[in-house]
């Protein structure tokens, strides 16, 4: 019988199906119908630095948010969820259940990093997801500024907690791999491979901007996945688009330690997870693999990377597989 337990951010998961942060795992029910329905460990929903602000007192001019935002937030929309129910709800959740809790932070102001961190760890998470989200609006800052400001947060919160730290990635990182590296050298103990936010679009009956919601791009995760395996050193974790087994499977065989998904089970209901893990136990089973780590990253860039004398060569045959889907006829 196919064992799939597999580590992953130094914590050992029961199969490497991991709800991500989303409404899923917002309260402690939801958390606990992911345990039931078998997932490997849950990322909660995300703390968003707007939250505490308010509860704070900090006024809008003092951190130049929409005030759009803040009336929102005045008007009570998100403040329920403030940094002690979440801690509560950490506290509770990890009497009833044994898989790794994994919380979810999301901060504009450095400083707040590592104060959510710490709260977190003293509830009694397993581990903390940094979402660092900037979308680069400013023309005056180059991209490794922002690139910068993910190490500089990272640093600042691996000072102050003991248990594993993972950043969940934009993708619009000027160099993946770079990035990467940088961070896994800051001793980052994961990489979650992508964000994933709402998408702009235009109504144009009416003239005005809409925000729709966004789509997780499994093709986009896999190459990043295939790309990084092995040649950063800390775990990687892919976040989008996944729907079937399979996909699960493509996303070890590119390299994952484990795979987050929440579009499926919002789609088709939490229990999808069972199909999911016994998809992948019967794939395990036919082809002879034991253990996850029997087949994970076995088509990593780096496992194929092997048969390339260097960097160059590995170009060139980039390049020209990229010439070659462009030159096939599209009746094939
Ligand atoms: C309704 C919803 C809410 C989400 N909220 C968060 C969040 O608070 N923090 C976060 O890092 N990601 C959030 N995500 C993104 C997911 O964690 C995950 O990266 C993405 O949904 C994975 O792709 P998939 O939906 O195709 O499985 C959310 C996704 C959805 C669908």
């Amino acid at each position: 019988m196919a064992d799939l337990t597999t580590s992953y951010m130094g914590l050992k998961l029961r199969n490497p199906v991991v709800v991500s942060s989303s409404g899923l795992t917002k309260s402690a029910e939801g958390i606990l119908r992911c345990y039931e329905a078998g997932a490997g460990a849950v990322v909660l929903k995300s703390i968003f630095e707007e939250q505490f602000r308010e509860l704070a007192g900090v006024s809008e001019q003092e951190y130049g948010i929409y005030p759009e935002a803040m009336d929102y937030l005045r008007k009570g929309g998100l403040l329920e969820y403030a940094p002690q129910a979440i801690c509560d709800m950490i506290e509770k959740v990890k009497k009833e259940l044994d898989i790794p809790v994994i919380a979810s932070i999301n901060c504009q102001s450095p400083k707040l990093w590592p104060s959510f961190a710490r709260q977190f760890q003293e509830a009694g998470a397993d581990g903390l997801e940094l979402n660092i989200y900037f979308l680069p609006l400013d023309l005056d800052t180059p991209g490794s500024k922002y690139e910068e400001h993910h190490v500089q947060i990272l640093k600042e919160v691996k000072k102050t907690v003991s248990i594993p730290v993972s950043v969940k990635l934009m993708s619009q990182v000027t160099s993946v791999p770079h990035l990467g590296k940088e961070l896994a050298d800051a001793g980052c103990d994961a990489l979650v491979l992508f964000n994933w936010f709402v998408q702009p679009d235009i109504d144009t009956r009416n003239l005005k901007t809409i925000n729709i919601i966004g789509k997780g791009n499994f093709f986009h995760c896999l190459r990043w996945v295939a790309i990084l395996a092995g040649r950063v050193d800390c775990d990687l974790a892919s976040s989008g688009g996944v729907r079937k087994a399979e996909d699960v499977i493509k996303q070890i065989l590119a390299g994952a330690s484990a795979v987050q998904a929440s579009t499926l089970f919002y789609q088709k209901g939490i229990k999808a997870i069972q199909d999911l893990v016994k998809g992948i136990e019967e794939w395990m089973d036919n082809h002879k693999f034991t253990a996850v780590d029997d087949f994970k990253g076995e088509l990593s860039f780096k496992k194929q990377e092997v048969s390339f004398k260097g960097a160059g060569e590995a170009e060139a045959f980039f390049r020209a597989q990229y010439l070659k889907a462009y030159a096939r006829p599209k009746e094939e």
